[in-house]
This record gives C-alpha cells, sequence and structure tokens, in this order.
C-alpha cells in the first residue's frame, strides 16, 4: 500500500529507533533510582550519575533524530511523487550513524566525552555525524530536485532539516570563555528544540493532517505559512531566556522574556487548526489510533512545551527554578508531547502503510498511547513537586544542596514508580509496532465478500 518502494527504507530506522528509546527508558529509570535512594559509592564510582544521564539523553536524540530521517524518507517519495534519490546511500547513512552512536555510548562509558550536556559526543565523532548528516540532506534533496513537485509542506521539512544540521556545527568548537561556550551551546539546544524541530514537526504534521483527514492540501498549508513566521519571530529572539545568568549583556533578560512569552503562540495556532480538521473531517478517518496520536501530540506539545515552557520563562521566575527539577519536568513533558508522540504518530502511520494494512488491530496502540501519556504527565507532575521544593528550599530558604536533596527524594521514588509505568507503556507500543496486525473485523468482512 506504499506508493514508491523506497519508502521501504524507513523502516530499518525506525525499528532502530523504537530499540534506542527502550534502552533510553532504562537508562531513565537508572537515573531516578540514583536521585531516590542513596547508592553506594563504589557503585556510583564504576557508573556515575552524569555518564548515564549522557546516555539517557543522548539516546534521546538518536532516536528522535533516526525517526525523524527515517519519517522524512516516508514521506518525501510521496509529496515529490518519485522513488529516493539513492536506497542505498541512506542504508550506508544508517549503519554510519548508528555505529557513531554506539562508539559514543561505549565511549562515555570510559569518560571520553565532550562535556556539554546533550552534546556529549568527542569531536573526531562529531565528524561522522556531519557526514551522515550530509549524506541525509544529499540524499532528500536531489529527491525532491528529481521529482520536480515543489510543495510547501516539502519546503518547510527541507528548512527545518538545513537548520537543524547548520546549528549542530555551532556546537562542535570547545570555547575557554565558557560564557561564549554556552552563549553557542544554547543556539544547538534551543534553536533546535524550538526553531528547526519545530519546522520539521509543522511539515510532517502537515503532511499527515493531509493523508488521514483527507482535507485540501492548500487548507492546511496555509497555516504552515504563519506558523513558520512565528516560530522565526519569536523562537529566535526566544533563545535569550537562556542567556539571564550566564554573563551576556543585561538586554538579554527583557529580550528573552517578552519574546519567549509569545512561543506558545505558534503552537496554540497549531493546537486550534488540528481542532478545526477533527471538526471539519468529512471523510471517515481509516485509523482512529493514528488520529488519537495525532490530537494526542497537539494537545501534549501545547501543554509540556507551550505551558510548562511559559511558566518558568519570565526572568523573575527563572531566577529561582532555573537548572531545578522543574526544568527537568518541563524538559520531559515537551521533549514526549512534541517530539516522542510525532515520532509515535508517524511510526503507526508508517508502519501500517508498510504492511499494507488501511485497517489494525488498533487496541494495544490505544492502551499503550494512554498508559504512555498518563505516566509520563504523573512523572512530569512529581519532578514539578520536587522542583518547587527545591526552588523553594534552596533559592528562597538558602538550605544547603545535599539538605534540600534529602526532601526531594520522596518525590524521586514517585516519579520512578510513574517511570515504571511508563516503560510498561513503551513495551506494549514496541511489541504491538512490530507485530502490528489486520483488524479482526476487516478479515471477518474480507472473508465475508470472498464468500459471496
Ligand atoms: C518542544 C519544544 C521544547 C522542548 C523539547 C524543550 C525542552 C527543554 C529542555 C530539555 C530544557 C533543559 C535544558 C537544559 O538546561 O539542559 C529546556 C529549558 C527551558 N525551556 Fe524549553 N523546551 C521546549 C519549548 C519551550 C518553550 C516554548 C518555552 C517558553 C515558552 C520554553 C522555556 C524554557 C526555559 C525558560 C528553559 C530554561 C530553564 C532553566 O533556566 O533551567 N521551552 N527546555
Ligand atoms: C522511565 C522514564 C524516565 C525516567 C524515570 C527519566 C528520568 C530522568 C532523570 C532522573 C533525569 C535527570 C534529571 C537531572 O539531571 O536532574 C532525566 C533527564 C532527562 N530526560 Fe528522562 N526519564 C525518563 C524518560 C524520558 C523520556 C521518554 C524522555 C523524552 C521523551 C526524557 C527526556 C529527558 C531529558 C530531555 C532530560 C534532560 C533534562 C534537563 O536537562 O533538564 N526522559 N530523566
Ligand atoms: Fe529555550
Amino acid at each position: 500500500m506504499i506508493e514508491f518502494k523506497t519508502q521501504r527504507v524507513a523502516y530499518p530506522y525506525f525499528v532502530v529507533a523504537l530499540f534506542l528509546f527502550a534502552l533510553q527508558v532504562v537508562m531513565g529509570l537508572w537515573l531516578a533510582v540514583n536521585y531516590a535512594f542513596t547508592l553506594p559509592q563504589e557503585l556510583v564510582d564504576v557508573f556515575p550519575f552524569a555518564t548515564a544521564r549522557a546516555m539517557h539523553t543522548n539516546l534521546l536524540v538518536l532516536w528522535l533524530l533516526l525517526g525523524f530521517m527515517g519519517g522524512t524518507y516516508f514521506m518525501i517519495p510521496d509529496e515529490s511523487k518519485t522513488e529516493l534519490w539513492s536506497p542505498k546511500l541512506a542504508y550506508a547513512q544508517l549503519i554510519l550513524l548508528v555505529g557513531t552512536g554506539v562508539a559514543a555510548l561505549i565511549g562515555f562509558f570510559f569518560g571520553w566525552t565532550q562535556g556539554k550536556p546533550l552534546l556529549e559526543i568527542p569531536l573526531p565523532l562529531d565528524f561522522l555525524v556531519v557526514i551522515g548528516a550530509l549524506m541525509f540532506l544529499l540524499n532528500v534533496a536531489m529527491t525532491i530536485i528529481k521529482g520536480r513537485n515543489f510543495t510547501m509542506t516539502q519546503g518547510t521539512l527541507m528548512a527545518g532539516l538545513v537548520t537543524l544540521a547548520v546549528l549542530y556545527l555551532f556546537g562542535l568548537p570547545f570555547y575557554k570563555n565558557l560564557s561564549i561556550d554556552w552563549y553557542y551551546w544554547w543556539w544547538v539546544i534551543h534553536l533546535w528544540v524550538e526553531g528547526a524541530w519545530e519546522l520539521i514537526t509543522a511539515a510532517i504534521f502537515a503532511w499527515l493532517m493531509i493523508k488521514i483527514t483527507g482535507v485540501e492540501r492548500k487548507v492546511v498549508e496555509k497555516w504552515l505559512y504563519v506558523e513558520i513566521g512565528l516560530f522565526m519571530f519569536t523562537g529566535i529572539a526566544g533563545t535569550g531566556h537562556h542567556y539571564y545568568w550566564i554573563g551576556a549583556p543585561h538586554y538579554w533578560l527583557w529580550v528573552g522574556g517578552i519574546f519567549s512569552a509569545l512561543e506558545p503562540v505558534p503552537i496554540i495556532l497549531m493546537l486550534w487548526d488540528t481542532a478545526h480538521h477533527v471538526k471539519k473531517r468529512k471523510l471517515t478517518i481509516q485509523s482512529p489510533l493514528i488520529f488519537t496520536l495525532a490530537v494526542g501530540l497537539a494537545i501534549y506539545h501545547f501543554v509540556g512545551a507551550g505551558i510548562w515552557g511559559f511558566a518558568h520563562t519570565l526572568p523573575q521566575i527563572n531566577y529561582y527554578t532555573h537548572g531545578s527539577q522543574v526544568t527537568v519536568s518541563h524538559g520531559h513533558l515537551a521533549f514526549f508531547g512534541a517530539y516522542a508522540l510525532l515520532n509515535l504518530t508517524v511510526f503507526y502511520y508508517a508502519f501500517s502503510r508498510l504492511k499494507g494494512l488501511t485497517s489494525f488491530r488498533e487496541i494495544l496502540g490505544k492502551w499503550g498511547f494512554w498508559i504512555t501519556s498518563v505516566s509520563m504527565f504523573l512523572m512530569g507532575l512529581a519532578f514539578g513537586v520536587a522542583g518547587v521544593l527545591q526552588s523553594y528550599l534552596e533559592r528562597v530558604l538558602g538550605l544547603g544542596f545535599m539538605t534540600t536533596q534529602l526532601q526531594m527524594q520522596l518525590w524521586f521514588k514517585i516519579v520512578l514508580v510513574c517511570g515504571l509505568g511508563f516503560l510498561v507503556g513503551v513495551v506494549i507500543l514496541i511489541y504491538d509496532l512490530l507485530t502490528l496486525k489486520p483488524a479482526t473485523e476487516v478479515i471477518a468482512r474480507e472473508e465475508e465478500t470472498a464468500a459471496a
């Protein structure tokens, strides 16, 4: 049921991404154990918290990027109405990137790290990542050029992917002046998640909407223009919300505060637009599950990034919450709501098409979606309570770091319980995706027609 056979290259990308997702969650649980209990020093000496944290976050970035790349390879032939330029290059790229990822994870274990959070990968491995990214961009660009069927959705996706790759370069050098180093570090981190990745999400989401609701392309695409404009306007200057306390000039307090407070606006637009399509959908939705995932993503994106982001973005509040578990709460809800759910939506759509199923068994997928979504939300709340406690005890009352940590342990135990629930949901989703089966009613109906 896929129109172009090279769309199949997406499949191994997705399978690897799912496996890394599971590994990432296991690492997250281990981190929570570190916070919830006092571990023996011998254990911490062999496997320090910082190493496990680097693995947790780098696995996250790697699986999400592999998911985006697979998603792009699945979408671009359909948008360009042509086969992928080079499937071989796409497979080689996957092997290169996964190889680099594995080398990085092993390296972290032995202390081979550049030290910057989320960008711990050491410089020599960075070059391999850059080569992988170039292979990817070349393949996608050549396919678009070959197809000569230029669309706004495709253009937005390409703009997001190029921005993503270019920004990565700013994280490569290490500046001895730490203020400068952090300054550029945020170009990667902030302008990725609140710029480039948002464009990619908007494009893939628009394409999915066209595909699953059957609404007219021009209806979906017109909001892409508005959204891109707003993302650029608020997202770029919004970087200032990370420049409050790193030794950057004073005016960032104003610029960062004002522009980042406006950042939820494009996300609200996306939510509003989705609600609009839900009301207007005229075709019968082939798969309610995929539709649920898409709506869930729009709402969760708004909550995790929009509301939770807004909550601590003004300097008056961030002064107390900066770098606390409030940040961790937002990080989890935003990453899960926007990017993990986007990937899961794409996976369900692509897996069902790749297996030639218009209608498939949805029950496990629904359980998986609700279990992961609810346990992640509760986990985010528990991190949030720990963070408010931390901000109050440490920053308002001025208690010591360890005294405060002790008061927070209960909430990390709750995080751990929610995390175990989350793992159950993830296992269900992975099992379901890998064994996707036709819906029984569909089989029954087909048998009936065959008999008649
Ligand atoms: C999907 C989009 C988003 C994702 C994935 C995301 C993720 C993150 C992550 C992981 C961090 C922690 C970085 C670190 O210090 O290691 C962070 C920090 C922050 N985010 Fe977001 N974010 C998103 C959108 C937003 C939006 C829209 C806002 C504002 C309205 C916002 C406001 C903030 C602020 C103020 C911080 C700094 C917290 C501190 O000072 O410790 N974020 N974000
Ligand atoms: C069982 C599930 C999980 C648990 C128990 C867990 C736990 C943790 C813990 C304890 C940290 C360290 C926080 C710190 O340094 O103070 C962390 C960091 C992080 N985790 Fe998770 N995690 C889980 C799943 C996830 C998922 C599914 C995502 C993304 C979709 C995610 C994204 C992140 C991010 C972005 C950070 C860095 C946060 C920051 O810099 O503020 N985690 N996680
Ligand atoms: Fe930011």
